[in-house]
């Protein structure tokens, strides 16, 4: 599909609502968003990829549709609290714990848990829900949390406070061994959001002592690693200032980063997740284009941002579908195949992907007539109640 970009017209309105309207398309009436309807490994929700699918359905005014969602997740967490309750307790008693027996990432669209062997152990979505619950609140002009909601901020909290720096499965739910950085970075942005909802500071010091590892990392190496363990880039790491405001999106160690991501991990033009990456070929991603393309916004970069832009446009099929990866055959012919013949061809409609469309084209737009942005930024620390543009 082609658009012309040089200026925001009707064509890119048009394409927000049309990827609005898959993301609502894609929710079920109790709240649920479903990763992606045409690939069965995706049929549930996630609370990564919906937490961010609920932030752009609020950045367009679709309040209604949010609430369903965070309410969804609400009386999921009400499901799971004895068990997030034990594991918090055996936490903080030292126990070992077995990480298949851990809270999940992803639930059935019925707010249930999945019983299989995907690895559960994934904290950084729970930090996202905070955020994106924090989001929703402002944008629908909530003053304060509702009281219904207080019980699970409180025990998510409590859960990613106590685990905060617990090695667990990443962001691409790989690699259960190591302290990742954009989990450390979800953490941090759940955790100053519950800091400023719940009113109690112990999560803001929790945070700050996150954001303290992280940077002690990235002076070691220079820029901020994939992880602990993993001193390479992975494209991920970008939220730690767009949008979870670990530090700003001017600070050198990032900008370091970002060109590194850049140099590693450009493909066709988009960004792929790391340089070792081998799922599907490892093409680049609708969701990490579009969140480099956030962090020029954020950088007052905006021909950058335009060029990813462009890249996500030309991207949807003529049905409007967004796919969660491109080109990994071109690359990588042998483990693209290998995925292919495991689990079918890529999503071909990702809901994250379309969220994040959403959500960069809405910040440029935004950028270009100089208003200012709707996210919750916090800089230099726990401030409650500043904004930035
Ligand atoms: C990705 C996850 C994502 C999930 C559902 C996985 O392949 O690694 O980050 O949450 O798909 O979209």
């Amino acid at each position: 599909m082609t658009l012309r970009l040089d200026h925001f017209d009707a064509d890119l309105e048009e394409m927000i609502r049309g990827s609005v309207k898959s993301i609502l398309d894609n929710q079920n009436e109790a709240g649920a968003i479903i990763a992606s309807p045409d690939f069965a490994e995706y049929g549930f929700c996630w609370l990564r990829d919906a937490s961010f699918c609920a932030y752009a359905l609020d950045l367009e005014g679709e309040h209604e549709a949010s609430a369903r969602y965070h309410n969804w997740v609400r009386r999921a967490v009400e499901g799971i609290t004895p068990l997030l309750e034990s594991v918090t307790r055996s936490q903080q008693g030292d126990e070992l714990l077995d990480d298949e027996l851990m809270p999940p990432a992803r639930f059935s669209m019925d707010g249930t848990m999945v019983h299989d062997d995907w690895p559960n152990f994934q904290i950084d979505g729970y930090g996202t829900w905070l955020w994106s619950l924090e989001q929703h609140l402002r944008a629908s002009n909530r003053r304060s949390l509702p009281v219904e909601f207080v019980p699970g901020v409180r025990t998510i909290a409590t859960y990613i406070h106590e685990f905060a720096l617990t090695s667990c499965y990443d962001v691409w739910e790989e690699h259960g061994s190591d302290r990742h950085t954009s989990t450390l970075a979800c953490i941090f942005g759940g955790l100053s959001s519950a800091r400023r909802l719940l009113e109690d500071d112990t999560l803001g010091d929790r945070a700050n002592e996150v954001r303290s590892v992280l940077l002690s990392t990235a002076r070691e190496h220079g820029h901020f690693t994939k992880s602990n363990v993993n001193d390479d880039v992975d494209a991920s790491v970008l939220w730690l200032s767009t949008p979870f405001a670990v530090v700003d999106p001017h600070d050198e160690l990032l900008s370091v980063t970002a060109t590194l991501i850049q140099t590693r991990l450009e493909f066709n033009g988009g960004i792929r997740r790391y340089p070792t990456d081998v799922y599907f070929g490892s093409g680049a991603w609708p969701v990490l284009t579009a969140t480099l393309g956030w962090h020029f916004v954020a950088t007052g970069e905006l021909a950058e941002a335009q060029r990813c832009l462009e890249w996500l446009v030309d991207h949807f099929d003529e049905q409007g579908c967004l796919g969660e990866q491109f080109d990994g055959e071109l690359r990588d012919r042998t483990n693209h195949d290998f995925w292919v013949r495991k689990w079918g061809p890529p999503a071909k409609d990702l809901m994250w992907s379309h969220a994040m469309f959403v959500v960069l084209a809405r910040e440029l737009s935004r950028a270009h007539s100089g208003e200012a942005s709707d996210e919750f930024r916090v800089e230099g620390g726990i401030d409650p109640g500043r904004r930035t543009t």
